[in-house]
């Protein structure tokens, strides 16, 4: 059993991973309004990752005969729909999800929730993988600064993404 703190914050976020996922739902539409059918897959595999990263914690809550309490998902808000704009809201993002990753598991070991504690090892691996991702996108697209051909190249790169195994 959690305490109700890990168990609410465990809810919390399911809802976070959840709301990134329908953030980067958003940003796939964005990237193939664009005629970027190679960035809209990389948002489209990020989404299905993040729904995993869901369904995991779901499931973990369940497991320790915990409650589920579903919140609210927002609209999601893409101010700059620029390749740039969107890898750069992307990495914003995960650095937001690594924070809240620590906090949860600076709570587990407060409560002495050691389940937990262990539980969330493999999301703090995951989101300096996840963080890499994107600082590696960025680093393309500031090399070609918008150069058509560069950006061409690198929409037919990301064309390539699949959902990695051990993730799913
Ligand atoms: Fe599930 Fe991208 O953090």
């Amino acid at each position: 059993m959690h305490s109700s703190k890990v168990e609410a914050a465990l809810n919390k976020q399911i809802n976070e991973e959840l709301q990134s996922a329908y953030n980067y739902l958003a940003m796939a539409a964005a990237a193939d309004a664009q005629g970027l059918p190679g960035f809209s897959n990389w948002f489209k595999m990020q989404y299905q990752e993040e729904l995993i990263h869901a369904d995991k914690i779901f499931n973990f809550v369940l497991e320790r005969d915990g409650k589920i309490e579903l919140q609210s998902i927002a609209q999601p808000e893409i101010k700059d729909v620029t390749p740039l704009g969107l890898f750069e809201n992307a990495l914003a993002h995960e650095r937001h999800i690594s924070n809240c990753i620590f906090e949860l598991k600076d709570l587990a070991r407060s409560e002495s929730d050691h389940a937990t504690d262990v539980f969330l090892e493999w999301f703090v691996s995951e989101q300096v993988e996840e963080e890499a991702n994107a600082r590696t996108v960025i680093d393309q697209l500031n090399m070609v600064e918008g150069n058509r051909n560069g950006l061409f190249l690198i929409d037919r790169e990301l064309a390539g993404r699949k959902l990695e195994e051990e993730t799913a």
